[in-house]
């Protein structure tokens, strides 16, 4: 096996675009892009830019590429790679870090190891914004899912990237953009692992190295303390499986941070669900290896907080285990009671993640969180509802979902809510025991995120769901086919902008 990515090393250099010394020059442009500042690239190509957008081979939409020979007598670069922006005012978060992510998979297919990055485009974002995005765009792009083919011969990794700018906290937002690319790229290659290589227990083990920066402390419960903790969800759901179950959790407890408030967060850390006995139909059931990304994304988050050292006190909770069928596997009908005391009617298997979510969300209130997010793959139907565009928001109170909501804003990352209005709770109900697993098909994600609302407790609580948002099915000049890393850096954002008082 080869590793899936390299972190770049990247720097920040006052220097014009012309001085820079690199393999490869990339240059942004937006579509409407002053003729003045279009002239003075076309300086570098021999004039080829104005012709490209001339003939429009090269129109300057977002994440256009036009490659050309850098021929002027005075720049260095002996290769440029312009590219698109779109209209100004829409070169935000999400786009610059995409752009980015483009130009530097094209100096990868083009082999070019050094690479400068001309910040000339404005758009929208602050310097420092911009520039972390740029590095996290950057970083992201260096990832290879190839991992476990014999013959890695194609693969080719970046190692330098410069920025040239001269704006003040370049250095530092550069290193924090790293950070995140960092942080996005472990958990997107644990999440693209097979699961016969990343059973429970190995991903207890490799999400603990991830998460193992100064600042942060790991524990690994195993089975028999599961069990000591009453966790009967949880480990109903393994009761399938020859693998045993094992619950992760790490904590971040700065010197200077805010006393009695703690973000607990909590990530579903299924490693493959075949449905259990409610078996899945064998048709794209092999996706269901990245039934832990909400894992991945929580640990990553935890990793990112504590490496920025951000004044914020974390707990994140990972209940992990396999769902499978077997002859001790629950059986649709049984009932189970979890570590609040609630008791479940499981009449169907597949709807594991709630379960184990349940026990986890419990977990996190007795280790002090008093703001919760859970990050979970739930539902088929929130990609129904949103596609795999948007990740699923619910939670209370509304306050703590608009900090979400405005978090992923600044992360360029896309989040809606959807209700949990009182009336949903009917399909929960059931006859022998306090709550139904699995309610049938009308509005399913949100009465997945009821039945969570029943463990979350009192305090403040936000569910994401990432079943569209986790995975791409089709590769993107930014963004390769398997697993994305959505939402880590909206996690970021909300512990950057600290808890609500
Ligand atoms: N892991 C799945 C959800 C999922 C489906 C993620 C498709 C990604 C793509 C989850 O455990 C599941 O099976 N949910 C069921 C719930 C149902 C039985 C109530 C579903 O969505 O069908
Ligand atoms: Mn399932
Ligand atoms: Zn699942």
């Amino acid at each position: 096996m080869h590793v899936a990515y390299e972190v770049p090393r990247i720097t920040v250099a006052d220097t014009t675009p012309a001085a820079a010394d690199a393999d490869l020059l990339i240059i942004p442009v937006a579509q409407d892009q002053t003729a003045a500042a279009v002239a003075g690239f076309d300086a570098a190509v021999g004039g080829e830019l104005t012709a490209a957008l001339e003939r429009q081979e090269f129109r300057a939409r977002a994440c256009d590429i036009f490659s050309a020979a850098g021929r002027a007598a005075g720049w260095r670069a002996s290769r440029i790679v312009f590219v698109g922006g779109g209209k100004r005012a829409e070169i935000g978060a999400e786009r610059i870090r995409r752009m980015a992510a483009t130009a530097t998979q094209a100096a990868r297919h083009q082999r070019r190891a050094r690479l400068a990055w001309a910040d000339v485009e404005p758009g929208t974002l602050s310097p420092t914004a911009r520039i972390e995005l740029l590095a996290e765009g950057i970083t992201i792009a260096n990832f290879d899912s190839g991992v476990h083919k014999s013959k890695p011969d194609h693969r080719f990794f970046v190692s330098d990237a410069t920025v040239l700018t001269s704006a003040a906290g370049a250095a530092a937002a550069a290193d924090a953009g790293r950070v995140m690319g960092d942080a996005v790229n472990a958990a997107r290659g644990l999440i693209n692992e097979p699961g016969n290589h990343l059973t429970p227990r190995v991903l207890a083990d490799k999400a603990a190295a991830l998460a193992a920066v100064p600042g942060i402390t790991a524990d690994i419960l195993d089975e028999r303390r599961i069990e000591e903790l009453g966790m009967g969800l949880l480990l109903g759901v393994a009761r399938g499986s020859a693998e045993p179950p094992r619950v992760l959790v790490l904590r971040y407890e700065p010197a200077g941070a805010p006393a009695g408030q703690t973000l607990g967060l909590v990530g579903k850390g299924i490693t493959f669900d075949t449905g259990g006995i409610s078996l899945k139909p064998s048709d794209g059931m092999e996706r269901m290896k990245d039934d832990m990304a909400g894992g991945a994304t929580v640990v990553a988050a935890i990793r990112c907080i504590a490496m920025q050292q951000l004044p914020i006190r974390v707990v994140a909770v990972v209940p992990m285990t396999e769902n499978m069928p077997g002859g001790r596997a629950i059986k649709p009908g049984d009932i189970l009671r979890g570590a609040s005391g609630l008791t479940v009617e499981v009449n169907n298997t597949d709807a594991e993640g709630r379960l184990l979510l349940g026990d986890g969300l419990w977990y996190a209130r007795q280790l002090g969180a008093t703001h919760v997010i859970d990050v979970a793959t739930l539902t088929g139907a929130v990609v129904v509802a949103l596609g795999k565009i948007t990740t699923g928001l619910f939670g209370q109170p509304q306050s703590w979902v608009d900090q979400l909501s405005s978090a992923a804003g600044a992360a360029g990352e896309k989040l809606w809510p959807l209700p949990l209005f009182d009336e949903y709770g009917e399909q929960l109900k059931s006859e022998i025991a306090d709550m139904l697993n699995s309610p049938g098909r009308p509005a399913g994600s949100i009465t997945a995120a009821m039945f969570l609302k029943e463990f979350a407790g009192e305090g403040a609580w936000a569910h994401l769901d990432i079943a569209g948002t986790a995975w791409a099915e089709e590769s993107k000049p930014w963004q390769p086919k398997g697993a994305t890393g959505a939402m880590i850096r909206t996690l970021i954002e909300v512990a950057r902008a600290g808890l609500p008082g």
